[in-house]
């Protein structure tokens, strides 16, 4: 696929533990095309933030990240360090799962904000103030030219979320990752925050990964959705298609378990068992210890990502029985 802004092959990410690498992403392959928005969804431990931090290239050294992550048709995972950095925070940039561990708490707002230009845009001081200003006003911050001079624990969690957004903002990129950007707000900010990316998504044509555990945000924001389960993709689609006609179990016991706001009240079906540790995966489809529906060669082989319909795509032994009929 040519027009894709993002496209990751194969991505394996393992970490170096006693008893050799353990494999957190195991062969995601995904892709983002400009301006598209696309939500990343799966139990906590899935490999959603460990997918994100791949793509950053934000891991530790112990970390070892195989495939291949195509940016507007460069492989970032090829590149050395200082042509990463150019992509970082300028091209690409994301907003990280806790806010207060991503920014630094001894400085102050305004020059947070400003690192990225320092780094990637030539503006002199009194440009890089006014840019700093213009975008904590997009970002809805109340008396910009006060907070800049203010650190980050004297505002509140719903403003350091939207200095974080600022700061992802500043140099204009093409493509966003948010990693659960508004898991740590109450849900009138939520919605503040979640209008706020909409918005500058829209100004700016910006291709939005959100990775979220709400799948009623993925319903309101996304054209697509990616279903991960321990550390594989499950599920795929246009939105409407995955939450209307789910194909994987792992999916349909996702929707099951979220409680509907109008209609008959029903019992909600919690997913039984745990995700598999990343030491014991089992050797077929990872699913299949919890799968109501699992049969002997689920436990054995892993399925494949096959098409279902237009862009909608299952890994599970089910739906190839389905296709071979
Ligand atoms: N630096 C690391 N070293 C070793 N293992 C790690 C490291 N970071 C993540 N992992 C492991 O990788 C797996 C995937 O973690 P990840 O943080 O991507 O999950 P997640 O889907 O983002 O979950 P959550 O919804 O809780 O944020 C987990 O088993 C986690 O323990
Ligand atoms: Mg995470």
């Amino acid at each position: 696929m040519s027009d894709a802004l993002l496209e990751i092959s194969d991505l394996r990410t393992s970490f170096k533990s006693e008893s050799g690498y353990m494999n957190a992403v195991a062969g995601v392959s995904l892709s983002l095309r400009a301006g598209e928005t696309v939500g990343l969804v799966g139990e906590s431990g899935c490999g959603k933030s460990v997918t994100s931090l791949s793509i950053m290239q934000l891991l530790p050294k112990t970390a070892k990240v195989e495939g291949s992550i195509r940016f507007q048709g460069k492989d970032l995972l090829a590149m050395k360090e200082p042509d990463v950095r150019k992509f970082r925070g300028n091209e690409i940039s994301m907003i990280f799962q806790e806010p207060m561990t991503a920014l630094n708490p001894v400085l102050r707002i305004g020059d947070q904000i400003a690192e990225p230009l320092r780094m990637h845009k030539k503006l002199s001081k009194r440009e890089l103030h006014d840019r700093v200003i213009e975008l904590l006003k997009q970002v809805g911050i109340p008396r910009p030219e006060q907070i800049v001079k203010e650190y980050p624990h004297q505002l509140s969690g719903g403003m350091r979320q939207r200095v974080m957004i600022a700061m992802a903002m500043a140099c204009e990129p093409k493509l966003l990752i948010a990693d659960e950007p508004t898991t740590a707000l109450d849900v009138t900010v939520q919605a503040q925050i979640l209008d706020l990316l909409r918005e500058l998504q829209a100004r700016n044509n910006m291709a939005l990964l959100l990775i979220t555990h709400d799948l009623g945000v993925v319903a309101e924001m996304c054209e697509r959705v990616i279903v991960m389960y321990a550390g594989k993709v499950v599920e795929e689609g246009d939105v409407r298609s995955v939450f209307r006609n789910p194909q994987h179990p792992y999916t349909s016991g996702l929707l099951n378990s979220i409680p509907k706001l109008i209609g008959e009240r029903e019992r909600l079906q919690p997913i039984r068992g745990n995700v598999p540790s990343l030491a014991n995966m089992p050797p077929g489809c990872r699913f299949a210890p919890r799968c109501p529906h699992a049969k002997d060669i689920c436990h054995t082989n892993h399925p494949s990502l096959l098409d279902v319909e237009a862009g909608h795509k299952v890994s599970c032994w089910m739906a190839e029985e389905v296709a071979a009929r």
